[in-house]
């Protein structure tokens, strides 16, 4: 533990000012020859492969293709470069989840409901698998770092950025565009992740220097940035149509919280005799919420529920590089002041800054407010029921933590108005426009913890109450 590094690499993440949280260099697009066979398994796997059937098409069929896959154990065990590393761990981690919830996803096309997942992975699978994933100290499961998000795109026109329009998937599942929007866009946001990740480190070392220019400077860069980001976010609802997502979604479950579809777990043939669960890949795994919750003070208030607890088990499904970020973040919030950022800010005076970490946190809000829109319409809109299939009651879950991130922010308030503090007219504006949207925001959140509460209840109504508070996110 030490205060904040300017990097935290791995060697295929470097977390730092320059790559933020994508890879240091894009991810391979495919793997080295000598895993032919596993590359054409996995380019023919995807349900549909323009207009044409892939594997997952049809019933039963990848089941019979893995059985002529031969197993890579011996030559994925000699490998020493991450680049390759991390792809067979992509290649594994699609394949694994393609092979053990096909049934479920033929079952879900049959008639609505997921079927029971095969819950045996074989040896050609398992045993190459696992040990990629302890060379990369991970669980042998789809991951967001280095299987299904950051480590998986690649560029069409590769003069072009990270816009999810000129983004592929190297793997795919569904095949269809809304599988690739919905995940390439994450790359898309995390392209702003370096100044966002810089903005955080200079401010923290500025703090700690006592040097209250900078420090604003870098607050500012940190705003922007995260305003910058929930634009980019917004484009969700263009890049992924919410009545497509269940063409994909069966594939990214866990295993930990989803016993009706696994049972007991998985059993990893040839490694472990008893069955294993791991969690799925979620957007929670995503660096730049907790990160910005941690630098801004939002964690003080996090409830202590179950919620919580599954953010706070998360880390561990994280590239050991970033545990290691957010450990020392952690640690400088508190070494800056005990009250964090905000108090170190109050202690030099710096109520400018004050006003930028007010704004950082509102975005917070926008960024919560608005996924909690899509959790809406992509998963609740879909299914029939309340509330959510397997272990995750988000429903009541996520709201908690937009109270975590008011409460903050009436912390600010509370601290500048007690200061008497005058500011210039345009941080005056700035202030003030967000204090009196403040109350508004709060009883928006009532009113939506009113409607999902009731039993049934249809996610119309919180998309008709979000416009009448002028919140809608699309
Ligand atoms: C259609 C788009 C999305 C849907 C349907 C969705 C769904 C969900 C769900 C169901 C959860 C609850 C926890 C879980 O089951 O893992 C969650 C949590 C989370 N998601 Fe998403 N998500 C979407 C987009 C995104 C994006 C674009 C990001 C960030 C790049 C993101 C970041 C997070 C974070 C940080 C959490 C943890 C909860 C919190 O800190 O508020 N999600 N998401």
């Amino acid at each position: 533990m030490s205060f904040i590094k300017s990097e935290y690499s791995d060697g295929f993440f470097n977390v730092n000012g320059k790559n933020g949280f994508l890879p240091e260099q894009s991810p391979l697009e495919k793997l080295p020859l000598k895993y032919s066979n596993l590359q054409k398994l996995l380019d023919k796997m995807p349900v549909k492969l323009n207009d044409k059937s892939g594997y997952l098409d049809i019933p039963g069929k990848i089941k019979k293709v893995v059985e002529t896959l031969p197993n890579y154990l011996e030559d994925v065990s000699k490998e020493s470069d991450i680049r390759i590393i991390q792809a067979l761990f992509r290649g594994y981690s699609f394949l694994a989840s393609a092979f053990t919830l096909e049934p479920s996803f033929q079952h879900f096309r049959n008639t609505g409901k997921y079927g029971k997942a095969n819950n045996i992975l074989p040896p050609q699978i398992a045993q190459p698998f696992v040990a990629v994933s302890n060379k990369l100290e991970v669980y042998p499961w789809l991951d967001y770092h280095y299987a299904y998000s950051l480590g998986n795109y690649k560029k069409i026109d590769k003069k072009k950025d990270h816009t999810w329009s000129n983004l592929e998937m190297c793997v795919r599942f569904s095949g269809q565009p809304d599988e690739r929007g919905f995940i390439m866009l994450h790359v898309d946001i995390n392209q702003h992740s370096p100044s966002l990740v810089g903005s955080v480190i200079n401010t923290l070392q500025s703090l700690k220097k006592n040097d209250k220019s900078k420090a604003l400077e870098h607050l500012r860069e940190n705003y922007y940035t995260m305003k910058l980001m929930n634009k980019r976010r917004r484009e969700m609802w263009k890049a992924s149509r919410w009545n497509h997502y269940n063409d994909f979604r069966v594939f990214i479950m866990g295993v930990k919280g989803n016993e009706d579809l696994f049972g007991k777990g998985v059993t990893y043939q040839g490694v472990w005799k008893n069955p294993k669960q791991f969690r799925g890949q979620t957007g929670a795994q995503d660096d730049i919420i907790p990160m910005q919750d941690i630098f801004s003070g939002v964690i003080k208030h996090y409830p202590k529920n179950e919620l919580t607890k599954y953010l706070l088990d998360l880390r561990s499904y994280r590239p050991k590089c970033i545990q290691n970020f957010f450990i020392d973040l952690e640690k400088s919030v508190e070494t800056v002041d005990r009250a964090g950022v905000s108090g170190a800010l109050e202690k030099q005076g710096n109520f400018n800054g004050l006003c930028y970490l007010l704004g950082v946190l509102e975005e917070i809000y926008h960024f919560r407010n608005g996924h909690w829109q899509f959790v809406q319409k992509y998963i609740m809109a879909n299914t029939k029921y309340a509330k959510a299939t397997g272990g995750t009651p988000i429903i009541s879950w996520l709201p908690n933590q937009m109270k975590a991130v008011m409460r903050e922010m009436r912390s600010i308030i509370k601290i500048v108005d007690h200061s008497n503090k005058i500011f210039d007219p345009n941080f005056d504006n700035f202030y003030k426009k967000i204090k009196q949207t403040l109350n508004k925001k709060e009883k928006l959140l009532e009113s939506q913890l009113e409607i999902v509460n009731k039993k049934v209840f249809s996610a119309d109504e919180v998309f008709d109450l979000n416009k009448k508070f002028d919140l809608a996110d699309n």
